[in-house]
């Protein structure tokens, strides 16, 4: 076999990862039963109705969070084996995450949110490209403003460059437009593709934009807990 020929192996890997929350008495599996992998350089879009689970799901692929049962691989790591703090090492240097509520610090100015990933990193160039991504969301001017002073829009646009300031490998990112209007929406989206092709990142985007959704490589449905892929996905 020639080297080209060798598929690279993929960048996260999730084999018959199950989710039960308890809440007192009560359980709920969100999560039935769901394997799949992506390779790296892709850009999956991750659809279904509120409350399927997608943000869960997202939150165990990126080691937010711990699944009940299976196996999650990211960037060559098991993050199932990994201690609380090993898996926080490898979200600070492979991986950036837009929360679905943005979860910027309150007591850090815009500029600062931006700087954290980083500074944590020792980053020597950290200001001047915290600067470069505050520019390219378009709030140059607001670096200084806390994010009480930020609309829901803006804030999602510091989310979106704190997670992409580092140039991670692999982006996730739980509805990184549903907060903005639609010509706001559209830079980011281009925002997110540009980068995309600019470092070859991989890019897992949970969406109900259906826009959104198209530009990706791939498009997977979660539905009753299981994920399917959407077979009609024709990228644009
Ligand atoms: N920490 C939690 N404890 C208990 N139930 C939860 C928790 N987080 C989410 N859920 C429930 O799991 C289901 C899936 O939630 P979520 O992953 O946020 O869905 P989606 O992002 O698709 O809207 C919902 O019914 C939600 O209420
Ligand atoms: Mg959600």
């Amino acid at each position: 076999m020639t080297e080209q020929s060798i598929p690279a192996p993929p960048i996260l890997k999730l084999e018959k990862v199950i989710k039960t929350y308890h809440s007192g008495h009560q359980s709920l599996t969100v999560i039935r039963d769901i394997t799949f992998t992506v390779p790296p350089g892709e850009s999956v879009a991750i659809i279904g109705p509120s409350g399927s689970g997608k943000t869960t799901l997202l939150g165990i692929c990126a080691g937010l969070d711990q699944p009940s049962e299976g196996a999650i691989e990211l960037c060559g790591h098991r993050l199932d084996q990994l201690t609380e703090d090993q898996r926080a090492e490898v979200r600070n240097r492979k991986l950036g995450f837009v929360f679905q509520n943005f979860q910027l610090i309150p007591t850090l100015t815009a500029l600062d949110n931006i700087l954290i990933p980083l500074e944590l990193r020792g980053d020597r160039k950290a200001r001047e490209q915290a600067l470069d991504w505050l520019a390219k969301v378009g709030l140059a001017d607001r670096g200084h403003h806390y994010p009480v002073q930020l609309s829901g829009g803006e804030q999602q646009r510091i989310a979106l460059a704190r997670a992409c300031v580092g140039n991670p490998e692999i982006l996730f990112a739980d509805e990184p437009t549903g907060n903005l209007d639609d010509e706001t929406s559209q830079q980011i989206e281009d925002l997110l593709f540009e980068t995309h092709a600019r470092i070859g990142n991989t890019m897992v985007l949970v969406t109900h934009a259906r826009e959104l959704a198209q530009r990706c490589d791939r498009v997977l449905r979660i539905r009753s807990g299981h994920l399917e892929e959407v077979t009609d996905h024709v990228r644009s």
